[in-house]
């Protein structure tokens, strides 16, 4: 039997794209896009679509039950240079939206969950390159502080009570179709939109700083991956490193400059560079590649190509 998909957080520039591909994995049917609103009309008319708010469990409940609903994955929360403004509002989204999805899974309804993690739930006392799966984990953010301790309640929820639970955490994720909202790894989207809009780019971190980073089509492989893998090899309940590239602003001005000869960048960090200071550059996944053959398919160079060649589309259109 085909499994009946709730996303929760599905206009979001991830859950966006994750809902598409799990449509084509499972039909449009099996698979129930919600969010607070409607702010992505092509997705809300894509298929079927609830408005839910992931702090409201009721609301949670009674649309997994109207749609015999087996599977989640809260893809809802305020990241983290919206968290820093709005700490207790990133405090009661990210770890109520998860304690309710995590009891739902712990009476049995719901079967299987994904949670997302992040590099967020690193500190400047974690090593910075090649950060080890278990290491120090002493986050500054509140957002990054959500993730942490969602980490710990999801193996908790997974050996007390055998939720399966599963979970990555993510690096900055690049993407051409939903906008980033609120990230510090923000600037590797808008760089693209900037280059192509306006053929100039100021930047809010400065030229060096080396932080994680990812494809979509890279994120979204993983995370199907992960949810499609037998239980007996997860061996991770918290979460699980992922990597695929590391770059500074510079390299990425550097791999878009080589496409747009004319594209210019001017750095003004702000807020947000402490926060990326905080963060490893290079993350080490090898349990992840170990446990469910995870590996990633793009580099700058090819990511900025598909980019620009689809902003271009976008723009034109
Ligand atoms: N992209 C996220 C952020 O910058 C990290 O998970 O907040």
């Amino acid at each position: 039997m085909s499994s009946k998909i709730l996303v929760i957080g599905a206009c979001g520039q991830i859950g966006t794209e994750l809902t598409t591909k799990l449509r084509e994995l499972h039909g449009t049917d099996n698979v129930i896009a919600s969010d607070i609103n409607t702010r992505n009309l092509e997705l809300v008319n894509a298929g079927p679509f609830e408005i839910l708010d992931a702090k409201n469990f009721n609301a949670i409940k009674d649309c997994c039950v109207n749609h015999e609903i087996d599977t989640i994955y809260l893809m809802a929360a305020l990241l983290s240079a919206t968290g820093e403004k709005y700490p207790m509002e990133a405090w009661d989204l990210n770890m109520n939206s998860l304690f309710h999805v995590l009891n739902l899974a712990k009476t049995g309804q719901i079967k299987k969950v994904f949670w997302p993690s992040s590099i967020a739930v690193f500190g400047p006392t974690t090593p910075r390159e090649n950060t080890p799966q278990h290491t120090i984990c002493e986050p500054t953010t509140v957002y990054g502080i959500t993730k942490q301790v969602g980490e710990r309640w999801c193996e908790y929820y997974h050996e007390k009570y055998g939720v399966d639970v599963r979970s990555i955490r993510y690096p900055g994720i690049i993407s051409h179709k939903a906008m980033p909202g609120g990230g510090t790894t923000d600037y590797a989207v808008e760089i693209y939109h900037e280059a192509i809009k306006e053929g100039k780019y100021e930047c809010f971190l400065s030229e060096d700083t080396s932080l994680p980073m990812m494809f979509m089509d890279d994120a979204i492989k993983a995370t199907t991956d992960l949810m499609a893998a037998p239980s007996e090899s997860i061996s991770i309940r918290s979460s699980y490193n992922l990597s695929a590239i590391s770059f500074t602003p510079k390299d990425i001005f550097e791999s878009i400059k080589a496409e747009m000869p004319e594209f210019t960048i001017t750095y003004q960090p702000d807020f947000r560079q402490a926060i990326a200071d905080s963060w490893p550059s290079s993350i080490d996944d090898s349990v992840a590649r170990k446990d469910w053959n995870w590996s990633h398919d793009f580099d700058l160079d090819t990511m900025t190509k598909e980019m620009l060649s689809q902003l271009k589309k976008k723009y034109t259109a």
